[in-house]
């Protein structure tokens, strides 16, 4: 792909709840880019949060759009910082875009230290409600897969976000 590495956005993937817009949000103040969270995007555009569109567009309707989103800001924009929703990678078309586009970190949390944060976040994730531990720790695996095909991991156990926004600056720098 022809854009250079240093003008190539940054796309943050991982499973939800892993830090991905807060981090997203301090590597772009420290790079001084600007940042898109692609979930609050949609949210703007739709007038609507994402548990609302999920109950009431459907998740078929969401992966549409966000998809098309993803797409488009990868292939028409540049150094942007931009954290994708934890589903979205899970899209061939997505990964495609990000990988030949963009520069793919991948936010890793081991099981242990993720699902102490389940009660945080549960009520703002559609696809966390009405789940057992056991299968939510089955998605959390199974997502592996998909989010393993990135340019970057960053182990974000142990680490503040500002540290981690930091390993990310340092390896693009
Ligand atoms: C989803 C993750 C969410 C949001 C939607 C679906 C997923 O984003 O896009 O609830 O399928 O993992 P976060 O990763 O920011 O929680």
């Amino acid at each position: 792909c022809n854009i250079p590495l240093r003008e190539r956005n940054i796309v943050l993937i991982g499973f939800m709840g892993v830090g991905k817009t807060t981090i997203g949000q301090l590597v772009a103040k420290k790079l001084y880019r600007d940042f898109i969270d692609v979930d609050q995007e949609i949210e703007k555009i739709h007038n609507m949060s994402i548990p609302t569109i999920f109950q009431q567009l459907g998740e078929e309707y969401f992966r549409k759009v966000e998809k098309e989103f993803i797409v488009d800001i990868c292939t028409n924009t540049r150094l942007k910082i931009i954290s994708l929703g934890g589903g979205a990678y899970l899209q061939e078309e997505v990964r495609n875009v990000c990988l030949s586009k963009c520069i793919v970190f991948f936010l890793d949390l081991s099981w242990d230290s993720w699902k102490d944060r389940i009660p945080l976040i549960v009520n703002s994730r559609p696809l966390l409600k009405n789940k057992t531990l056991e299968e939510i720790e089955e998605l959390f695996f199974k997502r592996r897969d998909a989010y393993s095909l990135h340019n970057s991991r960053v182990s974000t156990n142990d680490l503040d976000p500002e540290a981690v926004a930091d390993q990310i600056v340092k390896s693009v720098k």
